[in-house]
């Protein structure tokens, strides 16, 4: 009975030790395209684009300044925007962020609100935190043509 009950141990450490390794082969190779992946790809993206859109407009800190804006063309070019830079197969085509932030002011409690926001949209849309955080890394190198440092 206790060998055949070890005998069951060795074959699920086994069993589990299969079931990894597959899982690693099956994982996308690149950093890349798993970051793009695990934002849902493109879909995915719109719509954290899109809650993030709704959140911005209830935030007292900045929704002023979004007032009058495209609202259309702002969802498909921060879409394409995230997409790019999470090494998705899209290609950016709005304008230079340095133009598009130009005589906005941007203090850092603006910039940091935006930040929260997207951070909130991507919780409600099951993003991992590690994921959460990998793009809000790529989207650090932006921070001083947002802010026109
Ligand atoms: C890393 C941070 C940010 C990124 C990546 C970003 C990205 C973008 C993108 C892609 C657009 C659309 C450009 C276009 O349609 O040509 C845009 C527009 C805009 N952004 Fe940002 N943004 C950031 C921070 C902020 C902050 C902190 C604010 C203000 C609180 C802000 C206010 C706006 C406004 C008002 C527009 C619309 C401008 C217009 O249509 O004339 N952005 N941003």
């Amino acid at each position: 009975m206790t060998r055949l009950s070890s005998k069951a141990g060795v074959f699920s450490l086994v069993l589990i030790a299969a079931l990894t390794l597959a899982g690693c082969q099956s994982a996308p190779e690149t950093p890349e395209a798993s970051l793009y992946q695990q934002l849902g790809e493109r879909a995915g993206i719109a719509q954290i684009v899109e809650d993030l859109l709704f959140l911005i407009v209830d935030d007292e800190r900045i929704n002023q300044q979004f007032k009058g804006m495209d609202v259309a063309s702002f969802h498909r070019n921060l879409t394409d925007q995230l997409c790019q830079l999470s090494g998705g197969p899209c290609t950016y085509s709005g304008r230079e962020m340095r133009e598009v932030h130009a005589d906005m002011a941007i203090t850092d409690t603006q910039f940091n609100a935006l930040a929260e926001n997207l951070i909130l949209a991507m919780e409600d849309n099951d993003v991992p935190t590690g994921a959460q955080n990998r793009l809000l890394k790529r989207l650090i190198p932006l921070y001083p043509d947002v802010r026109h440092l």
